[in-house]
């Protein structure tokens, strides 16, 4: 049976959920997609790094709490988390990362993934910074080095929406993408309607815990713009950096708003969207919309999320699902690593033209 030794970079709660999982359904996924999975390496800012090419007993890392005792005191363990050491220098097949997302720039997950498409490593990852600023260069890299490189993640985590785009309507015309993306903006949306004010309405939302610790990009949509310009990029195949999508957020509702949009059949909610123009360009951007009840992304509501691709044979088709959490957004790497799994079956020249054009 095929079996891929993983890499996890960052051990904080969505690489420690993928963990669970091998653990948990590791002997399902054996028998059900006819592979393996062992863990072999970990780096982490907080724990240090663990190397065990024989595969790491991951139960007891599990027990522990996040970063605590940390790495230093066991065998092949150190304080230090060597991240590019780990990435570049262990052998493995399949490097999953999860670490914090970087807007600016997108370090040092752009680094991580660097790295590690340039060691001959297949790459799966959540993180929104390395997809959304410099997606299209890590996929030719990944191409160059014959490996995958899937991101389902940065975007309404384990929903899948890349991949529903990319197989599911593949033959379709895709004209325009619309969405609720966020979810802490959407559940702050509902208790706006029921009367609750914005800041008592984003405590909720962060004692629930959607919202960031500073949950400005949450409410002010620099979280949907990043995840405008990774569908624009993926699905339309645009071009788009994060300054080509105008940002308008939502702090400016009140509940007054939302009777007034009520009593005329209309619900706001915060839309990320990227449409085709006639000219091939694309018109990108995060705004409240007032949206009528009917519309498939009005009923959308709590912290939910959902996606509208527009096409040209079934109209719109919508995917909704939770946005965030961590055994969801580890499922999101999981399906990238079965997409990898898959994806060896493929023709290379098939697998080369996707992850160019993909
Ligand atoms: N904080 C985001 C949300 C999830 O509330 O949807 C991560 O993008």
């Amino acid at each position: 049976m095929t079996r891929y030794d993983l890499a996890l970079i960052g051990f904080g709660g969505v690489n420690r959920a993928l963990a669970q999982l091998i653990v948990e359904r590791g002997d399902e996924l054996a028998t059900e997609l006819g592979f393996a999975l062992r863990v072999v390496a970990i780096s982490d800012l907080r724990a240090g790094s663990l190397v065990r090419g024989d595969g790491i007993d991951l139960a007891p890392l599990l027990a522990a709490k996040p970063g605590e005792p940390g790495f230093a005191g066991l065998p092949g363990g150190s304080a230090d988390p060597r991240t590019e050491q780990v990435i570049s220098g262990v052998p493995c097949d399949i490097v999953a990362e999860a670490t914090f997302t970087n807007p600016a720039d997108g370090e040092p997950a752009l680094s991580h993934v660097r790295w590690a498409l340039e060691a001959g490593k297949h790459v799966c990852t959540t993180n929104k910074g390395p997809v959304a600023l410099h997606g299209r260069a890590l996929r030719r890299l990944a191409a160059e080095h014959g490996v995958g490189f899937e991101c389902e993640g940065s975007v309404l985590s384990g929903t899948p929406v890349l991949r529903t785009a990319r197989r599911l309507l593949a033959g379709l015309r895709i004209s325009g993408v619309e969405g609720i993306m966020n979810g802490t903006s959407n559940y702050i949306l509902g208790r706006l309607e029921d009367g609750v004010d914005f800041p008592e309405a984003v405590k909720e939302a962060q004692a629930l815990g959607y919202a960031e610790a500073d949950p400005t990009a949450d409410v002010e949509g620099f979280d949907v713009q990043l995840k405008v310009v990774i569908l624009a990029n993926e699905v339309l195949g645009a071009g788009l950096r994060r300054d080509d999508v105008s940002v308008r957020g939502i702090a400016r509702l009140t509940p007054a708003d939302m009777r007034d949009a009520a009593a005329r059949g209309l619900r706001w909610k915060l839309v990320g969207s990227a449409a085709l123009r006639e000219d091939g360009t694309v018109d990108a951007r995060v705004a409240p919309v007032a949206l009528p009840v009917e519309h498939p992304l009005a009923c959308v509501s709590g912290p939910a999320n959902a996606v509208s691709f527009h096409t040209d044979l079934l109209g719109a088709v919508t995917v909704s699902g939770p946005g965030a959490g961590r055994v969801e957004t580890a499922y999101a790497l999981l399906s990238d690593i079965i997409a990898i799994h898959q994806r060896q079956a493929v023709p290379a020249r098939a697998v080369l033209e996707e992850s160019l054009h993909g």
